[in-house]
C-alpha cells in the first residue's frame, strides 16, 4: 500500500512501517538526545532514527548517538574540495539509508538550495526564537538585545531561505529582566526538547500537511 505522504504532493515510502530519520548535528546534541529518549520511550510515533550525521567529528552528540546504539557518520567540510562535493556525499548517505525525514538538530552548516530542493519538504529544523523574529545566529542574544518580552522556539520545514520555511510548532517563553543569554537559552532549550520530538512524531503520523506554504495540523 502506498499512502499519501505528510510531504506535500509526494508519495510516502514508509508505507505504515517506520519513518526513517537522519539527524544532522554539529555539537552538544541535547536535541538529538531528546529525540532518542522519545524513541526509546515510544513517544516518537512511527519514526526511527537510522543515522546521525555530524559535520564535526568531535561533536559531543556523536557519543550520545553511540550510547543509544545509533550509527554515526562524521562529514567534515574540510575533507571536501567544494560544497557541492560535500553535499553529494551527504545526499548519497541519505539515499543509501532510505531516509524519509532529515532533522537538523543544531546543524551549523547552511545547505544549498540545490540540496534543499532535492529533499523538498523532507527537512525540518529547530530554531531558538519565535520565527520570523530573530533568524540566524545567536537568536537568544538577539531577543535580549532587542528587549523582547517573550521569545521561544520554532520547528519548521527548511526552504531556500534561512530559518524561513513553513512553521510546524512553536512555544513561547517569558523573558525576565534578569535573564542572561545562558538562562534564556536554557529556558528555550527545555521547550525545544519537547517540540522537536513531538514534531517528528506528528509527521510520522501523517498529521502535518503543507498547504499554500503553510502547515496545517490534522487533529
Ligand atoms: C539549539 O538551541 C537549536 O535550537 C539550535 O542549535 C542548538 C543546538 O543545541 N539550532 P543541541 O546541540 O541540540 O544541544
Amino acid at each position: 500500500m502506498i499512502r499519501l505522504s505528510p510531504f506535500h504532493n509526494m508519495i510516502s515510502f514508509f508505507q505504515g512501517e517506520n519513518m526513517k530519520v537522519a539527524v544532522l548535528i554539529s555539537g552538544r546534541g541535547s536535541n538529538l538526545k531528546a529525540i532518542l529518549d522519545a524513541e526509546k520511550t515510544h513517544l516518537l510515533g512511527q519514526a526511527k532514527v537510522i543515522i546521525v550525521v555530524s559535520n564535526n567529528s568531535k561533536a559531543k552528540g556523536i557519543e550520545i548517538a553511540k550510547s543509544y546504539g545509533k550509527k554515526t557518520i562524521s562529514l567534515e567540510a574540510n575533507n571536501f574540495k567544494t560544497k557541492e562535493a560535500y553535499e553529494k556525499e551527504l545526499e548519497g548517505i541519505i539515499q543509501n539509508h532510505g531516509i524519509d525525514l532529515i532533522v537538523l538538530a543544531g546543524f551549523m552548516r547552511i545547505l544549498s538550495p540545490n540540496f534543499i530542493n532535492k529533499f523538498k519538504n523532507k527537512i525540518i529544523n529547530i530554531h531558538p526564537s519565535l520565527l520570523p523574529s530573530f533568524p540566524g545566529l545567536k537568536a537568544q542574544k538577539q531577543a535580549l538585545d532587542f528587549g523582547a518580552r517573550i521569545s521561544g522556539c520554532t520547528v519548521h520545514f527548511v526552504n531556500e531561505q534561512i530559518d524561513a520555511g513553513p512553521i510546524i510548532l512553536q512555544e513561547a517563553v517569558d523573558i525576565a529582566e534578569d535573564d542572561s543569554e545562558f538562562s534564556l537559552s536554557e529556558k528555550i532549550l527545555k521547550e525545544e526538547h519537547r517540540l522537536l520530538p513531538l514534531s517528528i512524531k506528528m509527521i510520522s503520523e501523517d498529521k502535518v500537511k503543507i498547504e499554500h506554504n503553510k502547515v496545517r495540523i490534522v487533529k
